[in-house]
């Protein structure tokens, strides 16, 4: 971690013996929070607000396939917590975190996404790019038989409906666990990290 990523020391707990002090690191760079904000707006809008296949239903499709791209291109070259290889959920990674959470142990220098999230995330944007492909392959006509594509279109956008509500459940969860806010620090990019690990509440 460099100077640089370290912006601001909180105070708060100096006057506690033994305290851990506590810093603010930036973790989410603007690239990571806008295209997070957008797509999940896009994807609320096209399942919930916008006519099935309609004009705006393709825009904004469209749209989220686009930012999506974006983001995984940022994922290569991007900022440090941005990039692939920081929270790729390699099977290492994976077992030596389901060990952590039985232990209650959370690792604070790992600062990126956990390896369940990080499986969460390429599951949703596996997802939302089958979704701007099915429907652009409906549209197009190119090849597929339409009725196929449209139910490969309605199985991808149904499976949403049970991946974000698990999704915002485990960063509400973990927020608590790790004591982290950790939807304000998509908003804000800020995480708190302390000098020594933390235990799980
Ligand atoms: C954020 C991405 C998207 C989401 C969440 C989404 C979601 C949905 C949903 C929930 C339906 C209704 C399925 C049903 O119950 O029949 C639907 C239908 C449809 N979508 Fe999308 N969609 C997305 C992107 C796109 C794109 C990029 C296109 C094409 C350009 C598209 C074209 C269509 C069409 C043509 C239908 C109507 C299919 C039919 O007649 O059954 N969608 N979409
Ligand atoms: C359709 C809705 C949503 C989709 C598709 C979605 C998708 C994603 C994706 C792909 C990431 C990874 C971000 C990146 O590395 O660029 C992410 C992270 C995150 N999302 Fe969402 N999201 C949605 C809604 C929400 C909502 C409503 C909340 C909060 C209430 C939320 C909270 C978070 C948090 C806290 C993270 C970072 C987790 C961490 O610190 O590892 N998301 N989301």
């Amino acid at each position: 971690m460099s100077q640089k990523d370290i912006i601001n020391w909180d105070d708060s707990s100096a006057h506690v013996p033994n305290m851990p002090k506590a810093r603010q690191v930036k973790v989410w760079d603007l690239l990571v929070r806008v295209t997070h904000w957008t797509v999940a707006a896009g994807i609320i809008a096209n399942l919930f607000f916008t006519e099935d296949g309609g004009e705006w239903h393709e825009y904004v499709g469209y749209t989220v396939l686009g930012l999506v791209v974006i983001r995984l291109l940022w994922g290569l070259v991007g900022t440090r917590y941005a990039r692939f290889t920081g929270f790729f959920p390699t099977p290492k990674r994976l077992k030596r975190h389901v060990s952590d959470l039985s232990v209650r142990r959370v690792d604070e220098q790992n600062l990126g996404h956990n390896p369940l999230a990080a499986l969460m995330m390429l599951s949703l944007w596996a997802v939302t790019i089958g979704l701007g492909l099915t429907g652009y392959l409906m549209e197009a006509g190119l090849f597929g038989d339409k009725e196929v594509l449209e139910e490969i279109h309605e199985l991808l956008a149904n499976s949403l409906y049970l991946l974000v509500p698990l999704h915002i459940i485990a960063a509400i969860a973990m927020s608590y666990w790790q004591r982290q806010n950790l939807i304000k620090s998509m908003i804000t990019g800020k995480k708190t990290v302390t000098d020594k690990p933390t235990t799980m509440k």
